[in-house]
């Protein structure tokens, strides 16, 4: 009788531990759809002010890029269009489409190297995420 209630108590906590903790995550990832993040670590800024900023900025002379994608921009965007602006960079990094070819044959340094590629991509994804992905 005395194991009866011992197990009964056992079980009483642990699920109002289970539901405190499913209540405290679902917390979060509501959150996480709410408040839009934007955070550029050091590695990945200097790829883009290297490589990407040039033209993507608020101050760039053509019109056409800067429609496109606006870093000085990035923070102020709602989450949906923030994670579709992510979207688009992943992709166009992925694909070898930017920075453009006419503009890497004049400036063969700003080329992407393997390494830098593959850092943009996992900060447009991690970014993607963090901010309730596609
Ligand atoms: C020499 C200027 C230049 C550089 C450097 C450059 N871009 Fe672009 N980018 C453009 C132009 C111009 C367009 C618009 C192309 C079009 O619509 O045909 C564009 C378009 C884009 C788009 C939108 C594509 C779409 O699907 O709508 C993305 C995303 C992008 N660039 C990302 C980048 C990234 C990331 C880098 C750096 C790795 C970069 N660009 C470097 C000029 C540049």
């Amino acid at each position: 009788m005395k194991n009866l209630f011992l197990v009964f108590t056992i079980s009483a906590i642990s699920l109002t531990i289970l539901s405190f903790t499913i209540k405290n995550n679902s917390k979060v990832l509501s959150g996480n759809t709410d408040v839009t993040v934007y955070e550029v670590p050091a590695d990945v800024q200097e790829i883009i002010d290297n490589s990407c900023y040039g033209c993507h900025n608020t101050d760039s002379e053509s019109t056409k890029s800067k429609m496109k994608l606006n870093f000085d921009d990035m923070s102020n965007l709602k989450q949906g269009k923030l994670v579709g602006k992510l979207h688009r960079i992943y992709n166009a990094v992925n694909d070898g489409d930017m920075p453009l070819k006419k503009f890497i044959d004049k400036y063969p340094d700003k080329k992407l190297s393997d390494s830098d590629t593959e850092k943009l991509k996992s900060w447009a994804n991690d970014l993607m995420n963090k901010n309730g992905g596609l």
